[in-house]
């Protein structure tokens, strides 16, 4: 058995933080890194090939799962960052093992041979992160392969699994592990429907959070293990949920079929459920009789491209000048709602705490319209550069903001704290910290019902069926995403409300999938 290299130590915050997230540098530990590089070696595979080779946490694993199953691996890779390397070799690994890498960029500059086996934890490197040349070439990269535009959001994580999709040879098998975003982000249903079209999904492996192999960060981990094979209809899923769990290496290399009592929460699910629900997250039992959408409108709070120029305290307002009909009273923080409902006492709370709570908002109007406390702000702003800001030069003038009715609830869609619904009795506009959330009707009657079934815990425990997740339990929804949040039967019957008579999407999918998946088999 080779030397195991320590468990990384991350730095909690500062410069060396920021530095990591900027190159992706988190190792994958041996026990998870052996899970993977089973997959492969259990398939038949010899030549292991890491294209994020980092620290050479799969080298290591691939020669001690080799070790196991009594057969010689050969290792190939790429990696950037040559430095990394270097100090790879202070890890247990050989100068041999490591001579099959090359210092390429295994994306944009990728190897010129088609790969059999494939294991990475590619760099998790957020797209605003990435330089603007960086995203147009793998946006060109990435429509090219799959014909369709996978959205700018996706990290360089994505293009990662689409390069080594790519590149596997016919028979080949690759295991990556990647943030639950990958199988939950705006983007997923197209990245995962291109991908089960064309590839065999075998298996999905989620963490518990007592289970994460990456304890620290911010970050959900999902493992998925793909063959170049024909498209299957059914694939295993695993649930880890105890650490160090070497249960889930001994069920990869059984070819999926051996666990070890206790260790790990196996099942077979369909795909098109699996991708409808989210393949990082447990399936979804088929009893919600209506989504949200079947009675309220979902939208994003107000995006000012400058909240320092446009979001004002009380005393700001004042001291500007400023009239109160170019002012709407609004919420930024979700830090600054407390509870489950924001009054007027609580802006003016706000207000002496110095929070802003003012969205400066003139409309169209030519600036010689506006009084003139309104056109010396106006011209600061300008001095300040912001009619050339992203969001802001988008607009017609510059200075017109975004409008939203007042909604009658808000909802914290990003939290440490649970994200929430908020009754909104303070009659603000939020920003982008939340959802707006409108009843479809405004009978005063139906929005108290609809708020006691968005208050209900069945309704507050679905939250995460349509959440990205992250790491310590923070949820962040988007605004379609959370029209289409599972209401139980129960919540309805409580809060008074009654479901639509028909059957829900995801459901009438799953029933023409079963039918189909029946004739092929019988065929
Ligand atoms: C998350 S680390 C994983 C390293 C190692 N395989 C492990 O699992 O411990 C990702 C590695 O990818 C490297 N990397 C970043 N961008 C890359 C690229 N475009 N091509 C190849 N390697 C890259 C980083 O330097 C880093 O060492």
């Amino acid at each position: 058995m080779m030397a195991e290299q320590a468990v990384q130590k991350l730095p909690a915050s500062g410069p060396e933080r920021e530095k990591l997230r900027q190159s992706g540098q988190f190792w994958t530990p041996a026990w998870v890194a052996q899970a993977m590089a089973a997959y492969p070696i259990a398939g038949g595979h010899r030549t292991i090939f890491d294209p994020a080779v980092g620290m050479g946490a799969f080298f290591r694993a691939a020669l001690a799962v080799a070790e196991l199953a009594n057969v010689r691996v050969r290792l190939q890779g790429a990696e950037v960052d040559k430095s990394i390397l270097d100090k790879a070799k202070t890890s247990g690994l050989k100068s041999r093992d490591l001579s099959g890498v090359e210092v390429r960029d295994f994306v944009l500059d990728p190897p010129r041979t088609k790969l059999k086996a494939i294991v990475a934890n590619p760099p998790y490197i957020r797209h605003h992160r990435l330089s603007a040349d960086v995203k147009s070439r793998l946006k060109i990269f990435s429509m090219r392969l799959t014909g369709v535009a996978i959205d700018a959001r996706a990290g360089y994580h994505i293009h990662f699994l689409l390069r080594a999709l790519q590149l596997l040879e016919q028979g080949g098998r690759l295991a990556f592990i990647v943030p639950a975003d990958t199988c939950e982000g705006v983007f997923a249903g197209t990245l995962w429907q291109w991908i089960t079209r064309h590839y065999r999904l075998d298996a999905v492996i989620t963490f518990d959070h007592m289970a994460t192999p990456f304890p620290g960060v911010d970050t959900n981990p999902v493992i998925i293990m793909i063959e170049n094979a024909p498209p299957g209809a059914e694939f295993h899923w695993a649930r880890v949920t105890q650490p160090d769990n070497l249960a889930l290496r001994a069920w990869v290399l059984s070819g999926f079929k051996t666990v070890e009592a206790g260790t790990l929460s196996v099942q077979r699910r369909l795909v098109c459920e699996g991708i409808a629900t989210g393949l990082s997250r447990p399936p979804q039992v088929m009893t919600h009789p209506a989504v949200l959408a079947d009675f309220a409108r979902v939208m994003r709070g107000i995006a000012t491209g400058a909240n320092e120029y446009f979001f004002l305290t009380a005393e700001r307002v004042t001291a500007l000048g400023l009239q109160k009909e170019f002012l709407v009273p609004a919420i930024g923080r979700t830090r600054d709602v407390a509870g489950d409902e924001l009054t007027h006492a609580d802006l003016r709370r706000l207000e002496a705490q110095q929070r802003p709570t003012f969205l400066f908002s003139p409309n169209g109007n030519l600036p010689s319209r506006f009084p003139w406390s309104v056109r010396r702000y106006l011209k600061r702003g300008e001095r300040l550069g912001l009619p050339d800001k992203p969001l802001i030069k988008t607009r017609k003038p510059w200075y017109k903001m975004e409008t939203r009715a007042i909604p009658p609830f808000l909802f914290a869609y990003l939290g440490r704290r649970n994200a929430r619904f908020i009754r909104n009795r303070a009659g603000v506009v939020p920003l982008t910290g939340f959802l707006c959330v409108y009843p479809l009707s405004d009978a005063p009657n139906f929005v108290e019902r609809l708020w006691a079934l968005l208050n209900h815990p069945d309704t507050v425990a679905n939250i995460v069926l349509v959440g990205k997740s992250y790491g310590g339990g923070a949820v962040k929804v988007e605004p379609r995403a959370l029209e289409r949040l599972p209401l139980s039967e129960r919540a309805l019957r409580e809060a008074g409300l009654a479901a639509p008579l028909r059957e829900t999407q995801l459901e009438f999918t799953l029933r023409e999938e079963r039918a189909r998946y029946k004739v092929s088999k019988r065929s």
